[in-house]
């Protein structure tokens, strides 16, 4: 292992040290050679003096290439101190240079931000454009972000439940991904659009404050802030109202920016809690940008949309869920009351409102939640509305719905997604400069070059037979 990073040589000045990484740039004076040399952490200015028995491999040393040199920290004379970099103010020199791994030159720079290069180049050889600085930054901040998440919540006495990506169809308007049964011909998984139904059962199950950092797959056209696979924060609660839920969110959120983003303004607090109807009507989006300064890069404006309708009307004529069925239907301007839930869900399904709740910060939609459903017949009255038989309800939902025969406590949760927020934080306009390998626009990983054909003897195991149409050859 390396006993150092570049950046703990600072407290070394004056002690022989051995450092390992990359040749960051190379700058030969004959018989005088400096180079910089990067890891994760900075990058020194490294001297190979002429008498120095490192000189004659220094010289065969280029960009990119990996090394493990050992040599004696040095202060640098005052001015040649380089402020650009934290270890300015020192430099190595080195007395032994090994090569443990020559590197071909890139297909592009990693210098700078790397925006003006063609991303399709950029996503093809990822694992370069990822010694980006901008990129590592956007990692390390992920990480922090999460790890500051997982320790908020369990000191709030959550608990990190892992649920399976093998499942079945969680209806949340997008398409599923399917994935073939070997053991069951003619069957498939899909892959979760989100832990919905999971995260409640564990609320019938009794763990009351549950949370995951999850991976959601939804086949939908892909854009900014789309992508096939995401992460989200989900969380579910028992015995909570909808305000509960709303201002855990809002601590949450405000205690993460004052920890790890201290530079950015957070326009108002308490987060303002708006009216579907209001911002519509206001806004014209039910996403509205509440900056008061846009071509500010460190506002950012939380907001929670309340009061959604519980269905909207599809191009086709159908009703949809503007959330998703597990979402409490509410009456406008009266407290809960089954029967008449019920009465309107046969005869008046558009004038039902829902507990449902969207997260919003400059724009974009970056959480949605709800109260959920635990009445059996208003659940089913649901499914019903949105085109359903009775039989084919119990096919698909019947382990939620015979589950609520055995107990369940009041619950709703939320679920932000990570990468729109840290999109937003990194101030960046896409989500893949926060996702370490993301897809292109048209679902592809460029780098794996997946998705993929796959052997036939593959196909045969699992009963698939291909059919091509002429149109779907690329
Ligand atoms: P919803 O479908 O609203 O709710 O998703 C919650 C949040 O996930 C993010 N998100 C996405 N991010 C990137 N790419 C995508 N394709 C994508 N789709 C969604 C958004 C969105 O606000 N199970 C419910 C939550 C709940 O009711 O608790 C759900 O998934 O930031």
């Amino acid at each position: 292992m390396k006993d150092l990073f570049i950046s703990e040589t600072l407290n070394k000045i004056g002690e022989k040290v051995r450092l390992l990484g990359w040749v960051n740039s190379v700058r030969s004076h004959g018989n005088l050679i400096f180079f910089d040399l990067r890891d994760r952490s900075d990058i020194i200015q490294c001297v190979v003096l002429k008498n120095s028995p490192a000189l004659e491999i220094a010289k065969e040393i280029k960009e990119e290439d990996i090394i493990e040199i050992t040599g004696e920290v040095k202060q640098r004379e005052e001015k040649l101190f380089n402020p650009k970099i934290l270890t300015g103010k020192i430099e190595l020199l080195v007395d032994e240079i090994k090569i443990l791994s020559k590197a071909k030159i890139l297909p592009f720079s990693i210098e700078g931000d790397g925006y003006d290069i063609n991303e399709e180049i950029r996503l093809k050889y990822r694992y370069l454009d990822l010694r980006r600085k901008r990129l590592q930054k956007n990692l390390i901040n992920r990480h922090q972000v999460i790890l500051f998440i997982r320790n908020w919540l369990n000191q709030r006495g959550f608990i990190e439940i892992e649920t399976p990506i093998l499942t079945k169809s969680t209806p949340e308007g997008a398409r599923d991904y399917l994935v073939p049964s070997r053991l069951h011909k003619g069957k498939f998984y899909a892959l979760p659009q989100s832990p919905q139904q999971y995260k409640q059962l564990l609320m019938i199950a009794g763990i009351e404050r549950y949370f995951q950092i999850a991976r959601c797959f939804r086949d939908e056209d892909s854009r900014g802030d789309r992508q096939p696979e995401f992460t989200q924060l989900d969380l579910e609660m028992s015995f909570i109202q909808r305000d509960d839920i709303l201002n855990l969110i809002e601590n949450l959120f405000i205690d993460l920016v004052k920890n790890l983003y201290p530079q950015k303004k957070i326009t108002k607090i308490p987060f303002p809690r708006l009216t579907y109807n209001e911002v519509i009507k206001k806004f014209k989006t039910d996403k509205p940008d509440l900056r008061e300064d846009k071509n500010n890069p460190n506002e950012l404006a939380f907001c929670f949309i309340i009061d959604f309708p519980m269905f909207e009307v599809l191009e086709d004529g159908s009703l949809n869920p503007m959330h998703h069925p597990f979402t409490q239907p509410k009456l406008k301007d009266e407290k809960f009351n089954k029967e008449k839930i019920i009465n309107k869900l046969k005869h008046n399904p558009l004038e039902l409102l829902s507990e449902q709740y969207d997260f919003v910060c400059n724009g974009y939609e970056i959480g949605g939640g709800s109260i959920r459903t635990t009445n059996k017949d208003i659940l089913i009255e649901v499914f019903k509305v949105l085109g359903h038989q009775e039989q084919d309800i119990y096919n698909k939902f019947g382990h939620l719905i015979n589950a609520f025969d055995y107990g369940v406590p009041p619950h709703g949760g939320i679920a932000p997604g990570l990468d729109r927020i840290l999109m937003i934080l990194e101030n960046e306009a896409n989500i893949r400069e926060v996702i370490a390998f993301p897809k292109t626009g048209e679902g592809r990983d460029l780098m794996m070059n997946s998705p993929a054909e796959v052997e036939i003897n593959q196909l045969n195991e699992l009963g698939i037979e291909i059919k091509l149409n002429k149109e779907d050859s690329d």
